[in-house]
């Protein structure tokens, strides 16, 4: 089985780490499993390491840290990062050493300040050797390859937590999950990773694609929301009815072509004689030409031979050119 093979890597080759109790040793105490989870959110384990051993000689104990100024925690957390987990830290360690130790559940670790899902299941893993998910960004990844997800971790998260669930063993929680995270970051690299010495290779769809880094696809890009527009083409003796678009707003005060408000909403025109795409920095405008009989309101006739002078914007350049090159072509 998977877990099988990965917890006999893990036994053959576990990094050995400051807050660490390798295979087979007592547990590590839960405080020292704490703070060094809360370390090493968004700090690397290379910088977490020395810091880690001067924080825990200057408090030993959850009590000792509890006892502690605020000023000082401070202070000492100076250069990691991220200060809010410092002041929860401090927090945190008054309200465990208030009830008189850390709780062993899951659910009860959650309430604590500055403990969240990744947190809890982490703790209950290592120090209490419950059976919990712990899914960090790299277990995202190891968990994405091997069963082929592609698709972004940020859309796939339900589902790589039940993968997740569907090979975490009853036993060795502690051992597993952190076998897990050694294989993300030291095999399972983002990058280039090392498929060759994976104990999971034979079992991994990634693998076989021969392109792993391809799992799981990076975040997508936020999409630009769309709108929609229409310009009227109204074209009378080789001049088309041009409008000055209103002050404010978008392209405020520019030269256009004729046409309603932009809309949320796509609509179907008869009469399309054009159309563009274009990317606005807030949002994409799909505009369509439509052919129109008579000019209203405002506005000038302009010869098509002096368009280029005419000062239009380029959306509007554009979808003077997306009737006319056509034009231009079938004359040619
Ligand atoms: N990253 C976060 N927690 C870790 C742990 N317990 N072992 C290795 N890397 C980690």
């Amino acid at each position: 089985m998977a877990a099988n093979r990965l917890l006999q890597h893990y036994v053959d080759n576990a990094r050995r780490l400051p807050w660490r109790a390798m295979p087979g040793e007592t547990p590590a105490e839960p405080y020292r499993v704490w703070l060094s989870e809360v370390m090493l959110q968004q700090t690397t384990v290379a910088a977490v390491s020395p810091r880690f051993e001067r924080f825990l000689r200057r408090w030993p104990t959850v009590d000792a840290l509890a006892a502690a100024r605020d000023e000082d925690v401070l202070s000492e957390w100076a250069g990691l990062g991220y200060y809010a987990r410092a002041r929860n830290l401090i927090a945190c360690a008054r309200e465990v050493a208030a009830r008189g130790a850390f709780p062993t559940t899951e659910n009860e670790l959650r309430k604590l300040p500055g403990i969240g899902a990744y947190t809890a299941a982490a703790i209950a893993a290592i120090a209490f050797g419950r059976r919990a998910l712990v899914m960090d960004t790299n277990v995202e990844r190891v968990v994405s390859r091997l069963n082929g997800i592609e698709i972004p971790v940020a859309e796939s998260r339900v589902r790589l937590r039940e993968l997740l669930d569907g090979m975490t063993p009853a036993e060795h929680a502690g051992d597993f999950a952190q076998a897990m995270m050694d294989l993300g970051s030291t095999i399972c690299r983002p990058r280039a990773p090392l498929c060759g010495g994976c104990p999971l290779s034979s079992d991994c769809v990634a693998c076989a694609s021969g392109e792993p880094e391809r799992y799981p696809a990076p975040k997508r890009k936020a999409l630009r929301p769309v709108r929609y527009g229409v310009a009227r083409w109204i074209e009378r003796n080789g001049c088309i009815w041009l409008v000055r678009r209103p002050a404010k707003g978008i392209l405020g005060g520019m030269a256009a072509l004729p046409g309603p408000e932009w809309t949320d909403e796509p609509e179907s025109h008869p009469q399309v004689v054009g159309h563009v795409t274009h990317v606005f920095t807030h949002f994409r405008l799909e505009l369509d030409v439509v052919a129109a009989a008579k000019p209203s309101g405002e506005g000038w006739w302009q010869s098509l031979d002096t368009l280029a002078d005419a000062g239009l914007p380029t959306l509007y350049r554009r979808a003077a050119e997306a009737v006319l090159l056509p034009r231009r072509a079938l004359a040619a």
